[in-house]
């Protein structure tokens, strides 16, 4: 059947005049700026290829807990009063009822039992904090330990370190808001730290309490946490996933007949990290529809007058307590005529030292190894053995000071008394470092050492066999070339050499 090209041009104009209305929007914002633009990042993420394998959705763990945290922050606000003003208990929980509190520790006892879901709502909203500073140090750890930080992906490491600090900094200033006898004690000590500084310290705790203790700390942190705050992490996490999205992926070298399957970011790679998402979001609101956190009508409300016995704060924060902690007593000097309190100068001043050097330790790294080249490929950590041996010191002087945070508890567990457990504390933050890095790098060398066994000899299979002169040997099997690959990426590794080395001498 044949058509006249005048049949042809009025169905074409019939095809036209169906089309939808979301159709035309699309079409007239696609020919706008901001159109074009989200046109060409479309078609950039369509030519990303991401490998289909499951440690490269790790990233989306935070993200997923950073949404969480906001939509459930969000609805814990409209409930939340944000007031230290002094009422009297009069809800559903008998043990308390008659006592003298804040309306922000009312409002919180209110949500625990008298808002439906309220209760599902605070510990969701709790467990995604203590869940996303463990997201965020995982991630950090896997791109240290992989040399995924160096060129050109140092500012996207400077930011992730920015991200973890912000998220530490509101999960501090929202464990203060419920204003039971935890978060008192927690403010006491801050407000303590605070004092201990320098010159600036009473501006400080006059900014943050506005007056003698507790003050109005309640309304003055809530704009922090609810507003500035989350802000300032959505837009570093906005900005960093930009640059990550800009490079491609780093990966690590693979065995040639087990090659890597990839999928284009957009839309498969991103349809993937949407239901990692959603898996993340299950299990978070899981515990905390199972487990019990922050129980503020077992603490009680706060009081300025008492501290709770073997009170702890959230896991993150710990290393800042053991940092106080592990200083021995009576560390002051009188100077300049001023009293120089050093059991809270040198704390600030060691953790801050180390943050930054966290932070900056890209830099550093090209800068002492004169190293100005590029990566995409990440290193095995055995071939990188002072990288990984610098990564398990800075874990064993973080973890010592987390761990002296429980000193209390752990000298009444094991019946020994404090100030021995202190002491052993502070043997090990500047002993535990040092062993650490001897034993991680030597390890990494006789790993080192086995793969290029594995490449000049292959496996060793187990079978035993006699030569014709009588002597056993053990059969071996593999190894080669195509071993190589495990090798490949390594940038500093003496083996490397050697299998250079060897490599120049074949004939
Ligand atoms: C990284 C982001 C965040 C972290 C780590 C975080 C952490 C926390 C923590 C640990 C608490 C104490 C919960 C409790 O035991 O009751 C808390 C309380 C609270 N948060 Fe957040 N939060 C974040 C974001 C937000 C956002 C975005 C909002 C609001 C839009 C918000 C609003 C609140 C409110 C109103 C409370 C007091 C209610 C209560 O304690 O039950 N939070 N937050």
């Amino acid at each position: 059947m044949t058509h006249t090209p005048h049949r042809e041009a009025g169905r074409a104009r019939d095809r036209r005049a169906r089309r939808s209305l979301t159709d035309r929007l699309a079409t007239g914002f696609a020919r706008t700026r901001a159109g074009a633009a989200v046109t060409t990042a479309i078609a950039a993420l369509r030519a990303r290829p991401v490998p289909r394998h499951w440690t490269h959705g790790f990233g989306i763990v935070p993200l997923a807990l950073l949404v969480v945290l906001i939509v459930s922050g969000a609805v814990l606000t409209i409930f939340y009063a944000p007031s230290s003003e002094r009422v009297i208990y009069a809800g559903s929980y008998a043990p308390l009822r008659g006592t003298e509190v804040s309306a922000a520790f009312d409002s919180v006892m209110r949500l625990s039992f008298e808002i439906p879901g309220g209760l599902l709502l605070r510990q969701v909203h709790h467990w995604s904090a203590l869940a996303l500073a463990a997201a965020l140090c995982v991630q950090l750890a896997i791109i240290f330990f992989t040399g995924g930080y160096r060129r050109p992906r140092r500012a996207s490491w400077v930011l992730l370190v920015g991200v973890l600090v912000l998220a530490l900094a509101t999960g501090w200033s929202g464990y203060a808001l419920p204003d039971d006898l935890l978060s008192g004690t927690g403010l006491r000590i801050t407000e303590g730290v605070a004092l201990g500084i320098p010159v600036v310290g009473t501006w400080i705790s006059a900014l943050l309490f506005g007056g003698a203790f507790p003050g109005d700390v309640i309304e003055r942190l809530t704009p922090l946490h609810v507003v500035v705050l989350p802000l300032a992490l959505v837009a570093v996490v906005l900005v960093r996933s930009v640059l990550v999205l800009r490079r491609p992926v780093p990966l690590l070298p693979r065995p040639p007949e087990r090659p890597l399957e990839f999928v284009p970011t957009w839309p498969r790679a991103a349809a993937r990290a949407a239901g990692l998402g959603a898996i993340v979001v299950a299990l978070i609101t899981f515990v905390g529809a199972t487990v019990t956190i922050s129980p503020v009508w077992l603490n009680g409300p706060s009081d300025p007058a008492s501290a709770a016995a073997g009170s702890q704060p959230d896991w993150y924060t710990g290393f800042l307590d053991g940092a106080l902690r592990l200083v021995p007593p009576g560390w002051e000097v009188e100077w300049l005529g001023r009293t120089w309190t050093l059991a809270v100068i040198v704390p600030l001043l060691v953790v801050g030292v180390f943050v930054v050097g966290v932070a900056l330790y890209p830099y550093l790294e090209s800068w002492i190894l004169h190293d100005s080249g590029t990566y995409d490929t990440l290193d095995r950590p055995r071939n990188a053995a002072n990288r990984t041996a610098i990564g398990v010191a800075g874990f064993i002087f973080v973890g010592t000071m987390w761990a002296a945070a429980a000193a209390d508890h752990l000298a009444s567990l094991f019946h020994l008394s404090l100030e021995l457990v202190l002491v052993g504390f502070q043997v090990q933050l500047f002993a535990g470092p040092v062993i650490g890095f001897v034993v991680a790098q030597r390890v990494c060398l006789g790993l080192q050492r086995r793969d290029l066994d594995i490449v000049e000899h292959g496996w060793e299979t187990g079978r035993i066999v006699r030569l014709p002169g009588g002597a056993y040997t053990e059969v071996h099997a593999g190894g080669g070339d195509p071993e190589l690959w495990r090798l490949a990426s390594t940038t500093s590794s003496p083996i490397r050499s050697s299998i250079s080395q060897q490599k120049e001498e074949e004939p």
